[in-house]
């Protein structure tokens, strides 16, 4: 089939070069015209693993180009994908939705023939009805059936989610958009992925709602952690002992410094606010919120306090700072609180992230940013990890004691063992599990 991917970010391009694996013919289109030519220069903008080399395999096949010319793409496609941005209005928290309509009514100009329009972004409810207004409005004799397809993958494991996920939903009603969409995902149906059709509504609110429960969890574990670290349990224990229940699942139970990026914390407040606009006030996903939005401070609280009460001068050396591993993504990273609190705290912070300091450099304000993780412990009171990178679990911990003006980690995502630490002569403070080695550092 011929597809238009509106929008090659992290979801648009990962689609569209995956839809080109599956064989149909993609053009993915963005209106950066930067972007555009980076990809056609064979560059790819963003980190994602195994993404430059599928590109390259499917732009070297003849199954995917780039444009920033949308009529171009759309002209003679089967469905045209929308994947562009929804982030949050600042003012009031709701998903901003200019630039879904924007595509939207770019697309009605220039469509012909059937065509299927899919929503791939992240929209509330009702935005399927709104894009089928903006379309009949602009192109009144089009014939379009507008879809919701909303996208589960993780960024770092973007390309298995998208190859082998759970489900793919499908909302539609119009029995041949739902043949069209069987049709586009039949390699992957064929393999017993499950395709599930439901109401367009319907496939927009498991969107929100999956991602709420997700936070949720994380959440939950989080303050299971807390409750753990008074009461001198293991939140590892405890999470591998609720988790193998299948009622339960182990998965995002992992505890940390609160969830963040580029999904969670938009896509929650939106819900929020679609509860209260349809009359329906959704209290657990506000306290959610709240919960998380405290945590981020009180995670740098836990570091000021693991320094003996005061970070005032000293260097405090920071590991990771985008919102997970396997992304140079820094949007609504915890990272970006944590420091700022910080520095509010009066500490100077030295920070490393292997695929995160591009972005890093425009987002944060009076960090040092060092080339490697050693030179970043580099006469540090303390080293915080912020982010669960593979390259962190392995370092050199006698060059990094040494290199530290004190042995202190502060490890806020738990990636290392209490014993080990302890073994390699650190006081060592994680998530949920007793401090070990001196109880406070000097
Ligand atoms: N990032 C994730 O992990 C993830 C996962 C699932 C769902 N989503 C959802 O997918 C959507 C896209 O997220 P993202 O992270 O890929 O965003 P992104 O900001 O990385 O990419 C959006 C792209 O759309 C382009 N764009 C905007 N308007 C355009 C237009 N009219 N024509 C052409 N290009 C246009 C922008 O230039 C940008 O490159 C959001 O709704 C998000 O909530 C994201």
């Amino acid at each position: 089939m011929r597809v238009a991917m509106i929008g090659a970010g992290y979801v648009g391009l990962v689609s569209g070069a995956c839809l080109a694996e599956l064989g149909h013919q993609v053009v993915c289109v963005d209106k950066d015209v930067r972007k555009v030519a980076a990809l056609k220069m064979g560059e790819t903008p963003i980190f994602e693993p195994g993404l430059p080399e599928l590109i390259a395999r499917n732009v070297g096949a003849g199954r995917l180009s780039f444009t920033s010319d949308l009529s171009d793409a759309v002209k003679g496609a089967a469905a045209v994908f929308i994947a562009v941005g929804t982030p949050s209005r600042p003012a009031d928290g709701l998903a901003d939705l200019s630039q879904v309509y924007g595509a939207a009514r770019e697309v009605a100009r220039v469509i012909d023939g059937y065509t299927l329009i899919v929503t791939k972004s992240t929209v509330p409810v009702g935005t399927g009805d709104e894009i089928t207004r903006i379309v009949a409005d602009v192109s009144p004799n089009a014939e379009v059936a507008v879809v919701s397809n909303p996208e589960f993958l993780r960024e770092g494991a973007a390309i298995g989610d998208f190859m082998e996920p759970d489900r793919i939903v499908v909302g539609t009603s119009d029995p041949r958009a739902r043949a069209l969409m069987g049709e586009l995902y039949a390699a992957l149906t064929n393999k017993g992925v499950t395709l599930v059709f439901t109401e367009r509504r319907g496939a927009e609110v498991i969107k929100y709602a999956a991602n709420a429960f997700l936070a949720t969890k994380i959440t939950f574990i989080n303050e299971i952690a807390d409750l753990c670290e008074q009461a001198g349990a293991d939140v590892q224990e405890v999470a591998t002992g609720i988790g193998l229940d299948h009622r339960i699942g182990p998965k995002f139970l992992q505890p940390g410094p609160g969830y963040g990026g580029s999904c969670f914390p938009k896509d929650l407040l939106a819900l929020l606010k679609a509860g209260h606009d349809f009359g329906v006030p959704i209290r657990s996903i506000e306290t959610i919120i709240s919960i998380n939005e405290q945590r981020k401070r009180a995670m740098a609280r836990k570091i000021i306090a693991a320094c003996g009460g005061t970070v005032r001068g000293s260097t405090i050396a920071v590991l990771g700072l985008t919102f997970k591993a396997d992304t140079d993504d820094m949007r609504e990273s915890p990272a970006v609180s944590i420091i700022t609190a910080l520095q509010d705290a009066g500490a100077n912070v030295r920070a490393y992230d292997p695929e995160g300091m591009v972005h890093a450099k425009s987002i944060l304000n009076g960090v040092d940013l060092a080339a490697d993780s050693y030179a970043c412990a580099e006469g540090a009171a303390a080293l915080v990890v912020l982010t669960e990178w593979n390259q962190f679990r392995s370092l050199d911990f006698a060059r990094l004691k040494q290199a530290l003006a004190r042995p202190l980690i502060v490890d806020l995502r738990n990636i290392y063992k209490s014993t080990d630490m302890l073994a390699h002569g650190f006081t060592y403070v994680s998530i949920g599990r007793p401090a070990v080695g001196k109880a406070r550092a000097e």
